[in-house]
């Protein structure tokens, strides 16, 4: 199926109850083709109010981290999330959240067919990489499922809370880079 197709399928939506509570769909955004694919966990109300992935401060240290390396959204980089709809107060996705949306992910996956999925943060690991996965402990791993390289590195937000893990969030970047 097509990214323009499954935006559509997405908008009518009402496979959970999130559709309710947000004021834009935030389906993905960045190149069609792109060799990278990042997961992010749910949007943020910046996000839900622009219907665009990572547009507040953890987007920007992304962007950031990612120029450093030749890496843009326009370039080579596509980005989505776990889920498309603002759980409310910035709350985790639940579980049945994530199960009535994961299919539309996967699909935008196999739309985009990168090189490297990279999972940001403990939500989209956990869920691809098994859910005992520790992203602490894991990141930059790589791992073949289903014929793609898969990896998980730090969520941007949680550089931003603790700022001395962005050097290691870099190398993961870097490595990632190296792949494609
Ligand atoms: N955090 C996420 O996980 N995704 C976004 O789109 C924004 C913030």
């Amino acid at each position: 199926m097509t990214l323009e197709n499954l935006k559509q399928k997405c908008e009518e939506c009402k496979g959970c109850n999130l559709y309710k509570t947000r004021n834009n769909l935030v389906f993905g955004y960045g190149n069609p083709n792109a060799d990278i694919f990042l997961i992010g966990e749910g949007p943020g109300e910046n996000e839900d109010r622009e219907g665009l992935p990572f547009v507040g401060r953890s987007g920007k240290l992304l962007d950031e981290c990612l120029e450093k390396y030749g890496l843009s959204r326009e370039k080579n980089i596509y980005i989505a999330n776990m889920v498309k709809c603002r759980p409310p107060e910035n709350r985790n996705p639940k579980s049945d959240e994530v199960s009535a949306c994961i299919g539309f992910l996967k699909a935008q996956i196999e739309a985009v067919d990168p090189k490297i999925v990279v999972c940001l943060g403990r939500v989209a690991a956990s869920y691809f990489l098994g859910k005992d996965f520790k992203v602490t402990t894991g990141h930059g791993e790589f791992f073949e499922i289903g014929g793609r390289i898969f990896t998980a590195t730090f969520h941007p937000a949680a550089i931003l809370r603790n700022i001395n893990n962005k050097p290691l969030f870099e190398e993961d970047i870097r490595k990632i880079k190296e792949v494609i």
